[in-house]
């Protein structure tokens, strides 16, 4: 998908006030220069939700949610990054470049594959309404009337050209996954004899489709291709309908067919999705926290369940923080959610496995301990090693710690010590990110944060502090990933005195850094006008004056290398050689 131009992003955000946006959802006071609110994201009574006009940024003390306009959007209308830019952009009045709509850079726009996906829902929803013995196969199988016309049923008939008779342009069809060209020339239905599920974006848009054979061909489903519209890997069957059967949405299950979502969904369960035919991505949990705070995943009982249930665990533990909650529930052998609620037990029988469903924590721990003897010493090392890959993924925050105490548990090692040992395995930026994710909380030691920290917090809580810095050159130079970040902020502000924080933030929206940037903007800096000037200053030269003793250090290390090469080292030379090369490995972050 083609990118949306950062002018574009700056233009709108620009023309967009957050205040006019977050009040028409949520009843904002004036409270001094910022507007508050309850929290619209968590539940409360008392207001932790603020809004600030200066940065154009939206803030909660409470759950810690915070953003942009973009970003309130997307976590209020739950929307998608380029949708929520596209419901500002209306409301705007502007209109998204032409690359930015289209698949590539100079593709052809998304409009017609749109249409011509209206048009071919339609028709088949019509093809269900005429054709009594499709009609009879969903009422054997338990569908009633209502579902169908929920999830938008259809009927693909068994027929090469139904479809490309009816296309108002079959190369936009085949683009939209509908048809298939021939070698040959010429086009054919892709759909054929299938009782056909729509696939919709949040939006409710028809993106795709899921058919199921009604005759005995090989592959009993077939889903659209990937195309412009359709990502396999990061859409959900069933969320569009969700969200329109349920205002809140606290738990979503996760299941694995098509059927499942329906049957769930008709007994009850409308907060049911399932993954297209793949193993669970980190999109889709992207997606579904977006929606959700609770996952349920459900997975057949058998070996490639429990293949799948693995999948579903390695992509969740980098999600795993704040009130998130994952479970998986295993159903008997041979049952999917389908059979189970049409069977003797009924919805009864899914609503108590939903409840027994077990926490990701102890799956992970039945993982984890599987083939082991906790009561030999090896077993108890082992433990210790084989979790060290999923803690080290785990977001630094309660679950992290909650298994850090199990393991400990299991294996008899200090929980300290655990902690020391699995921290250490991590990248040193990692550490400045626990800082940065409780910039709150540090508030009464701030000067204890990395210097990097420090200076960015202060300057993205007051842009104006950018007119202390004259040259930013050493500060890009500088090894450590957050400087570099720092000195583009310093210049961005310098040169646009008149931009919000907000603004600046969404140009690093893909960055692996943009949550992190987004606590720094949300905290408050302490102090008068003086002391955060002094601060941001001391900060900076600190950095600086570190660039400028690391350029040195390669500046001696280069020297030494080049006369290495022309002749063999004394002894002295060669023990500063190393002790360079030292200092060098060993400063890839500056400490405070
Ligand atoms: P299942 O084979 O478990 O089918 O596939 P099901 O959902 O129980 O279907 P019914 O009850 O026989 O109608 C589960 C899911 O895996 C994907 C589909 O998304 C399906 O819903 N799948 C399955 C495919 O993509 N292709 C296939 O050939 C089979
Ligand atoms: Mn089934």
């Amino acid at each position: 998908m083609a990118r949306i131009p950062q002018h574009f992003i700056d233009q709108l955000l620009e023309r967009t006030d957050i205040v006019a946006l977050v009040e028409a959802r949520v009843s904002l006071k004036k409270a001094g220069r910022e507007y508050t609110a309850c929290c619209p994201f968590h539940d409360e009574n008392t207001p932790s939700f603020t809004v600030s006009p200066n940065k154009q940024f939206y803030h909660c003390f409470g759950c810690g949610a915070h953003g942009s306009a973009i970003s309130f959007l997307m976590e209020y209308d739950r929307l998608e990054f380029r949708d929520a830019v596209d419901v500002l952009a209306q409301a705007a009045g502007l209109e998204l470049p032409s690359d930015a709509v289209a698949d590539q850079p100079s593709g052809p726009p998304r409009e017609p594959l749109f249409d011509v996906m209206r048009l071919a829902d339609r028709h088949y929803q019509s093809a269900l309404r005429r054709n009594q013995a499709v009609i009879d196969y969903l009422k054997n199988r338990g569908v009633t009337g209502e579902m169908a016309k929920r999830y938008g049923l259809g009927f693909a008939a068994d027929a090469w050209d139904d479809l490309t008779r009816r296309v108002p342009d079959r190369a936009v069809a085949a683009r939209a996954g509908l048809l298939i060209e021939r070698d040959s020339g010429g086009y054919f239905d892709r759909f054929r004899n299938r009782l056909m599920f729509p696939i919709r974006d949040t939006r409710g848009r028809t993106i795709a489709f899921g058919g199921r054979t009604l005759g005995d061909d090989n592959a009993k489903y077939l889903n659209s291709p990937e195309t412009p519209l359709f990502h396999k890997s990061d859409h959900m069957y069933g969320l569009f309908e969700a969200r329109q059967a349920l205002r809140d949405l606290p738990r979503l299950l996760v299941v694995e067919g098509y059927m499942d979502v329906i049957a769930l969904a008709q007994h009850g369960f409308a907060n049911t999705v399932a993954t297209l035919g793949t193993a669970t991505t980190a999109s889709h949990l992207t997606t579904l926290f977006r929606h959700t705070q609770e996952v349920v995943f459900c997975f057949d009982g058998d070996q490639a369940g429990v293949r799948a249930a693995r999948k579903a665990m390695e992509q969740s533990l980098g999600v795993m923080r704040g009130a998130r909650r994952v479970r998986f529930l295993f159903l008997p052998d041979g049952e999917d959610p389908d059979s189970l609620v049409h069977g003797e037990g009924g919805r009864e029988a899914m609503a108590e496995a939903i409840e027994a469903a077990r926490p990701a924590s102890q799956v992970l721990l039945g993982q984890l301990t599987e083939g082991l003897d906790l009561a030999t010493p090896d077993g108890r090392a082992q433990i210790v090693e084989r979790a060290r890959q999923p803690i080290n993924a785990l977001p630094p925050d309660a679950f992290r710690a909650e298994m850090i105490g199990e393991i400990s548990r299991l294996s008899g090692l200090p929980a300290d010590d655990l902690r020391d040992l699995y921290a250490s395995n991590q990248a040193a930026p990692r550490q400045s990110a626990s800082a940065a994710e409780h910039p709150t909380a540090d508030n009464a030691h701030g000067t204890q944060l990395p210097p990097v920290t420090r200076a960015l917090r202060l300057l993205l809580t007051e842009p104006g502090l950018a007119r202390h810095v004259q040259h930013t050159a050493d500060l890009r130079d500088n090894s450590n990933p957050g400087a570099r970040i720092l000195a583009e902020a310093i210049d961005f502000f310098a040169s646009n005195p008149n931009v919000s924080v907000a603004q600046w933030l969404e140009h690093y929206r893909e960055h692996r850094y943009f949550d992190r940037l987004q606590s720094l903007a949300a905290a408050h800096s302490p102090g008068d006008d003086e002391q955060r000037s002094a601060e941001f200053i001391e900060a900076v030269t600190r950095l600086q004056r570190h660039s400028r003793s690391r350029a040195q250090l390669r500046q001696r290390y280069n020297a030494l290398v080049a006369q290495q090469e022309r002749g063999p080292l004394d002894a002295a030379s060669a023990e500063e050689l190393k002790e360079v090369l030292r200092k060098l490995q060993g400063q890839s972050a500056p400490s405070s």
